[in-house]
């Protein structure tokens, strides 16, 4: 069995074997150190050529141990040439749909298979709620139940049937816990949060991922009441291990461990890292190859046991031999590759997922436009109408990280919103497209005081502003259209790890064009193509119409086009909170009751855009929402019914939403949380009736000594199209 072959092997090793087994080198450095010297177990970040040159490094060492290989395949494996890119995270969880999240893990998993990876650092089950955080695009959103539902999902899918099969992967859940709440939205700051705030809102995502299974956490950069991540005992331990029984294998993140010693300095040198390290619980030791030394040191000086690596490294060879590498290294396979990468059954699965994702917010009623009012002029603007990065957004070969990918995916495998428009245009309409502005696509640089020609730069805006003479063809475009579709948003210089924004506020001029255009009276369509909501100007609220597409992947223009033509219907629902201005941080729906006095002066708190919202080409009307049984006890079902009527001539597929509020509470609590949801295809004209049952288990709250209970009493159910409380009929239960 396993365990025996993890013994025998364990028993074979020396100390700088089992460390270097610890480690995961970044093979874009000189792999014959990653894997001669410094004797690594794994490695990250590979390209088609580094793999085959550390296969052979391998069989070079003495006991030729399989290497593991890591990949951040996010949204697809957005590394590999050619590779299906899908829409990002949060486009995703726009579709509200766990089994097209679980689709998409399994189509990467193929993917990222076939190019020689092992294992994904994916899901991230990060709760968003501060959108300066650089990392929004990444996440399921806001809400700890959806992202739950759904990272689940994607696990199901990356890990397929077991680690035996050749097309599974190794998902790993990130980024625990507590990383993104950031002060002012700074990426990898201290996280300013107590056990029990973790245990309400951050870990339930996480522990969901424990119980379906999840091979691997990695943690995140921040620290906690003064104790890095990397040296939570009682997180990683404690919680992790003890309380949910987690068997699996811990992953730091980037350097972590180094960074207790020079950036944390909570480490004297690498030899006290190591030991607090290992002694906390980690086993993978990414990116800080002085863990090498650090950790013999550590056994030499007598800090650190030799038992306390073993397990670790115990729980790394385990994973190998579960996946067969012994056997089979799962090394590159061409003709595999190119079998599945970017095949036609992904490529449809790609644009479902983006046709499902994207979210109507406003309609005056100008869309869908309708080809048969016979011969229109549509006017295109705006720097992401035709912008391959902000339609593939970040981890993609295009967002420039990736050295061995300079020009990222072939330009043909991505259809942009022009390239949609004009391949769905009506006969005998016409298109004029100008992009009008820039945003800068270089990385931002807010301590330099110029922009790299020499310009002097805004004091907040990052953007390059927008030219008097370039607005001024842009009003004549619009003035002479029909319709104007202006597609803006952000670039990967603005969103990813360790770049977060100070503002919210749309860059580069986007602000300029819109006024331009809609002071023109042209009916404007605003697109945006970004990696997080952004706090709109007027003229964007007001128009006729705005889609939210976030990155919406490879075959997200033609998505966007299919919808503005009216040939699929609007699905998406928003998956986290849109804000008015960027002072209203956070604004996330399930805040905690008791606002009495906290309101703004100069602003209302309500979002712009709430969690949960997106409307459809036609209206659904909810009523009779009624409880079958007034009264359960705690370990009954509350089942419930409502009614809906679609009322339009178009068909919908509405989410319908089921918030809970527990009426009186020991503990300050959010006044609704989502508990369950639905989506059920509505035919135009019909009504039908929706059953809707939800665990009285569920209606649950940490209570003040951090204990996860349901106190018996008063309930609410709220269900609905959307988070808003005008939006959501109500019952009242009892649990006993
Ligand atoms: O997986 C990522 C993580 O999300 C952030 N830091 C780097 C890791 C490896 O690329």
């Amino acid at each position: 069995g396993v365990s025996e072959r993890v013994e025998d092997l364990l028993g074979r090793m020396t100390l700088p074997e089992k460390v270097g087994q610890m480690l995961q080198l970044d093979a874009r450095q000189d792999l014959s150190e990653i894997v001669l010297e410094r004797l690594a177990g794994s490695i990250l970040h590979t390209s088609p050529a580094k793999l085959v040159e550390a296969a052979e490094l391998v069989s070079r060492t003495r006991l030729r141990i399989p290497l593991i290989t890591a990949e951040d395949c996010i949204h697809g494996h957005g590394f590999w040439p050619g590779a299906t890119v899908f829409p990002t995270q949060l486009a995703m969880a726009a579709t509200w749909d766990a089994t097209l999240v679980e689709r998409v893990g399994r189509a990467t998993a193929t993917e990222a298979a076939a190019t020689g990876v092992h294992w994904t650092f994916s899901p991230v089950l990060c709760i968003s709620r501060d959108l300066r955080w650089g990392r929004v695009d990444e996440t399921f959103g806001e809400d700890p139940f959806l992202i739950g539902e759904l990272g689940a999902a994607m696990i199901r899918g990356y890990q397929g049937e077991g680690l035996t099969d050749p097309t599974a992967v190794l998902a790993t859940a990130k980024h625990f816990a507590g990383y993104s709440e950031t002060q002012g939205g700074r990426d990898a700051s201290e996280a300013d949060i107590s056990r029990r705030k973790l245990r309400s809102w951050f870990l339930p995502p996480f522990e969901r991922a424990a119980a379906e299974g999840c091979r691997v956490f990695m943690l995140g950069y921040q620290s906690m009441d003064g104790v890095p991540i990397t040296a939570n005992k009682w997180l990683l331990n404690d919680v992790l291990k003890g309380e949910w029984g987690f068997t699996g294998t811990l992953v730091t993140d980037w350097d972590n461990v180094g960074r207790m010693v020079w950036e944390q300095k909570v480490c004297a040198d690498h030899a006290e890292a190591a030991t607090v390290a290992v002694r906390a619980g980690n086993d993978v030791i990414m990116t800080t190859p002085a863990f090498f030394e650090g950790a013999q040191e550590a056994v030499r000086r007598g800090s650190l046991r030799v038992e306390e690596i073993d397990a670790a490294v115990r729980r790394i060879l385990r994973l190998k031999f579960e996946l067969g590498l012994f056997e089979n290294p799962r090394t590159p396979d061409s003709a595999r590759q190119r079998e599945v990468i970017g095949c036609s059954a992904h490529t449809s699965l790609n644009l479902e997922v983006a046709r499902r994702s994207l979210v109507l917010l406003r309609n005056d009623g100008v869309l869908p436009l309708s080809p048969s009012s016979g011969p229109r002029r549509l006017a295109v603007f705006g720097p992401n109408a035709d912008d391959v990065s902000a339609q593939l957004g970040d981890w993609a070969g295009n967002s420039g990280q990736v050295d061995w990918m300079p020009d990222g995916h072939p330009r043909e495998l991505t259809v942009t919103v022009l390239d949609g428009l004009r391949e769905l245009l009506p006969d005998g309409w016409a298109l004029d497209f100008d992009p009008a502005v820039e945003i800068e696509r270089r990385a931002p640089d807010p301590e330099g005081s110029t922009f790299p020609d020499g310009q002097p730069r805004p004091p907040v805006s990052i953007g390059v502003p927008a030219e008097p003479a370039r607005l001024g063809a842009a009003r004549e475009l619009a003035a002479a259209a029909d319709y104007a579709i202006v597609v803006v948003g952000d670039t990967v210089n603005l969103t990813g790890e360790g770049r977060s924004t100070a503002t919210l506020e749309l860059q580069g001029g986007q602000i300029a064009l819109l006024d331009t255009v809609a002071a023109t009276g042209t009916p404007m369509i605003v697109v945006l193509l970004d990696g997080k909501p952004h706090a709109l100007p007027e003229s964007a609220v007001t128009a006729a119409a705005v889609v939210q597409a976030f990155n919406p992947g490879m075959r997200g223009g033609q998505a966007i086009a299919e919808l503005l033509f009216g040939l699929i219907e609007p699905t998406g629902r928003m998956p986290i909170s849109a804000a008015r201005h960027v002072g209203q941080q956070p604004v996330f729906y399930n805040q905690l009751r008791g606002q009495h006095g906290t309101r703004y002066a100069d602003l209302t708190q309500d979002p712009l855009f709430a969690f949960g919202e997106g409307l459809s080409y036609t209206t659904v009307v909810y009523d009779g929402l009624s409880v079958e049984e007034p009264e359960v006890p705690a370990d009954g079902t509350i089942r419930a019914t409502v009614r809906l009527s679609n009322t339009g001539t178009r068909p919908a597929l509405e989410t319908v939403q089921v918030y809970v509020s527990d009426l009186v509470t020991s503990v300050t609590w959010a006044a609704r949380e989502l508990k369950a949801y639905r989506q059920v295809t509505v035919p135009a004209g019909e009504s039908l009736t929706v059953h809707l049952d939800l665990a009285a288990r569920d209606c649950s709250l940490v209570d003040a000594d951090g204990r996860r209970v349901v106190e018996p009493g008063d309930f609410e159910l709220l269900v609905g199209p959307n988070s808003r409380p005008s939006s959501l009929l109500s019952a009242k239960f009892r649990i006993s």
